[in-house]
């Protein structure tokens, strides 16, 4: 009896992969969403832990968070050219990727530059007021936006 309960979720973990169960979400809590000010997106970072097995990794998840009055768009912080840190420029009201000129639209849209696809995303969730990222970006494809 106590060989099965520790057998099974030994089990349950060596065969999983294989049949190909969806990975879970690591959320991430990154900022409370009311501090987030209308159509002007903001460079949010938070810390994580992932523990695993017998190691522990410290990191940072960073992301932008663009609120518009009906969708929030939550932001991988590196450009889709080749990776570099893009910003928000406010008196233009683009992302401009300073490497090679990239710029995208509010809704993360390229609008200029080689650029290949839009602006990559990260899955969200809001509970309680409090944004949650979850940091593994999402491809959307070129001519679209996030
Ligand atoms: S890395 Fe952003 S435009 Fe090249």
């Amino acid at each position: 009896m106590v060989s099965a309960g520790i057998a099974a979720p030994i089990l349950t973990y060596l065969i999983r992969p294989l049949f190909g169960g969806p990975p879970r979400k690591a959320w991430v809590r990154i900022g409370k969403l009311e501090e987030l000010p209308l159509n002007v997106p903001q460079r949010l970072a938070a810390a994580r832990r992932v523990v695993e097995g017998w190691e522990t990794v410290d990191s940072q998840v960073t992301a932008w968070v663009a609120r518009l009055p009906d969708k929030i768009y939550v932001f991988d912080p590196h450009c889709t050219h080749l990776g570099c840190a893009y910003r928000w420029n406010q008196q233009s009201k683009e992302f401009v990727c300073p490497c090679h000129s990239g710029v995208f639209s509010l809704t993360g849209k390229v609008l200029s530059g080689p650029p290949p696809r839009p602006l990559d995303t990260y899955a969200y969730e809001v509970r309680d007021g409090f944004l949650y990222v979850d940091p593994v970006p999402i491809r959307h494809p070129a001519g679209g936006s996030s």
